[in-house]
Parts: structure tokens; C-alpha cells; sequence
């Protein structure tokens, strides 16, 4: 049975793929598939089968059916494309095209994406922290006291469980180095949250990317080194100076701001802060201040891309207007 099925299969697609138009392809689909073709003649002599045959035949049949059918379609198809009069198709070179629209990243986003290739290439690695926070990392770890005023609950968000949307990202810091020992070279970017009033210059979230280096043997020379390479090339192109400011923070000393300014530009702006982590900090993760010292930056994203686009209302960011967005 399986034979005879195999043969008439064999026999079928042969004369099938031998059809050079339709009608020979036609009278291929009537001998084989038609009312009074040979698989209706097979169906038919299932009569005169013995049991086992008819088991077999069941078996078989289906499978053999579609795939005689199948070949037919494929053949059809092949045949119908090539035989197709190809519509001649008169088309003026000389129109415009059609310009259609395209997505695009917004612009805070490009600037993350522009800081992270930079530091990566810096040989720092990317990490992650949340964004709610409890007041250990967020506060005490990086040295900053009971009753400080960045502790002031007018000027964080604090939720009903003790815990807070974190102010800084200097929260990363303390959760890389609870995990990982020196050598340490990495950058945090993300959001931060404070309840400031929203103006030209200051929103109740935004963006920051922390950056902390701990090995043996770092200086304050190591950090100016790299924060140097950073400004040009996001500002690459740029015509820009920069400097550093003397200033505090608890967590490093000493500490400093940098500020930059567009050649020609009268005012300075400030863009980050930084420092020599604090002994203190090093401590309380377990980390020995007379074997290791490091560096720890943390650098206003929205500022940064303010200054390089000369946008000069922070709210646009977060306002999705397509005219603003799209520009970028
Ligand atoms: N966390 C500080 C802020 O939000 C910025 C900062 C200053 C981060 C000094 C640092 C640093 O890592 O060393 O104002």
C-alpha cells in the first residue's frame, strides 16, 4: 500500500512540475485531483480492501492527499508569476520623494546614552540603584548627620513607610561598595527626587549620573584627569572652559563644583559635584581609609544638556511637546 501511494505521489508531482502552462497544469490537477481523478479512484476501491489494508490506508491517505495538493499550489503559484504580463511602470525621477516621519530619542535620553559611551570607554562600568531608598543610604552612610539641612522632610519626598525617593545618586555609591571591594570604576545614572519649586532652572525630578573611583593610590590629579577627558568629549566641538570651585559635601573632602561656561558667555554654570571620598564613607562600608582612597562625582544630566543645546527651561524636558522633542 505504502508503495503504491509513494509511486502515484512520485508520478503526480513529476507531471505537475512538467506542466509548462496552465491548461497542461490544469489537466494535471483534473487527472489527479479531479471528481474521476486517480485519488478519488484510490477512495473509491477502499471497498474491496481487507481490514488491515483499510487501517493502513486511513493512515496514509490524509498525508499523501495534502502533499499531491501542496505541490499542485507551488506549481500554481511558480507558474501564475512567471506567466503575469509585467505591468509596465512609468515613474518620474524627477518627483520628490515622500518624506515620511521618524522616531527619535529624546534628548535626555541621548545625553545618558552619550555619558555612558564615555565613561565606558573610560573603563567604567554601569550600575544600578532604586529609586526608593531608605535613609542609611540616602543619608547616613554618606555622612550626613542627623538634623542636616538636606535631611529637612520639607525637602525630600518622604513616604509613609520610613522610606524616600532619594534626593542624589550618591545613594549608588554606597550600595556598589557594600557589595564590591576595590579597584571600583563605576557610574550610576538615574533619577532624583526633591520638592523644589518648579521654575526655569529646577524641577521635582531629575537626572543625575554618579561616578566613584576606589583603588589604591587615587588622587584628586585622577579625578581632575578624568573629569576633563568627560567635558570634551560631551562637548566635543564645543568652544567651552571649565573649572573647579572649592566647595562642601559630607560625603567627600575635600570637595569641589564644576562650572562651565560657552567661550564668550559672561556666566559661569554649575554642573557637578565632586570630591575625595570621605574617610568616614569608606568606613562605614567596610572599606580601609589608610589603603584606599577614591573619587566620586555626580553630574546634573538635565544642566549638562541645557547648556550643550542652549535650552533654557528645564521644564521642556518633561512637557513632551513634539515641537521641542524632535529638535534634537
Ligand atoms: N549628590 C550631590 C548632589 O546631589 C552631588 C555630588 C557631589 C555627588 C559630590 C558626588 C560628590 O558624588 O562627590 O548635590
Amino acid at each position: 500500500m505504502k508503495e503504491k501511494l509513494e509511486k502515484l505521489e512520485a508520478e503526480a508531482l513529476q507531471t505537475f512540475e512538467s506542466a509548462q502552462d496552465m491548461q497542461a497544469l490544469d489537466d494535471a490537477r483534473v487527472k489527479y485531483l479531479g471528481r474521476k481523478g486517480e485519488l478519488k479512484k484510490l477512495q473509491a476501491s477502499i471497498k474491496d480492501m481487507s481490514v488491515e489494508e483499510k487501517k493502513e490506508f486511513g493512515m496514509l491517505f490524509n498525508p499523501f492527499k495534502k502533499k499531491i495538493e501542496g505541490a499542485f499550489k507551488a506549481v500554481q503559484v511558480n507558474l501564475q508569476a512567471s506567466t503575469k504580463p509585467v505591468k509596465e511602470y512609468k515613474f518620474d525621477i524627477t518627483r520628490p520623494g515622500v518624506a515620511f516621519d521618524r522616531g527619535y530619542l529624546h534628548p535626555l535620553t541621548k545625553t545618558m546614552r552619550d555619558l555612558i559611551e564615555i565613561f565606558r570607554s573610560m573603563g567604567f562600568k554601569v550600575v544600578d540603584g532604586p529609586e526608593i531608598e531608605d535613609e542609611f543610604h540616602n543619608f547616613d552612610a554618606l555622612n550626613i548627620p542627623e538634623g542636616h539641612l538636606a535631611r529637612d522632610p520639607e525637602d525630600n519626598f518622604n513616604l509613609d513607610n520610613g522610606m524616600l525617593l532619594r534626593s542624589q545618586t550618591s545613594t549608588v555609591q554606597i550600595r556598589v561598595m557594600e557589595k564590591e571591594k576595590p579597584p571600583i570604576r563605576v557610574i550610576g545614572p538615574g533619577r532624583v527626587y526633591r520638592p523644589d519649586t518648579v521654575d526655569a532652572t529646577h524641577h521635582f525630578m531629575f537626572h543625575q549620573v554618579e561616578g566613584l573611583v576606589v583603588d589604591k593610590g587615587i588622587t584628586f590629579m585622577d579625578m581632575k584627569t578624568v573629569l576633563d577627558e568627560f567635558l570634551h568629549s560631551y562637548y566635543a566641538g564645543i568652544d567651552f572652559e571649565w573649572r573647579l570651585r572649592p566647595h562642601f559635601f559630607p560625603f567627600t573632602e575635600p570637595s569641589a563644583e564644576v562650572d562651565v561656561r560657552l567661550k564668550g558667555s559672561y556666566s559661569w554654570l554649575e554642573m557637578l559635584g565632586c570630591g575625595m571620598v570621605d574617610p568616614n564613607v569608606l568606613r562605614t562600608v567596610g572599606i580601609d581609609p589608610e589603603v584606599y582612597s577614591g573619587f566620586a562625582f555626580g553630574i546634573g544630566a538635565d544642566r549638562l544638556t541645557m547648556i550643550r543645546h542652549k535650552i533654557t527651561d528645564i521644564r521642556h524636558f518633561f512637557e513632551n511637546d513634539l515641537r521641542f522633542t524632535s529638535q534634537f
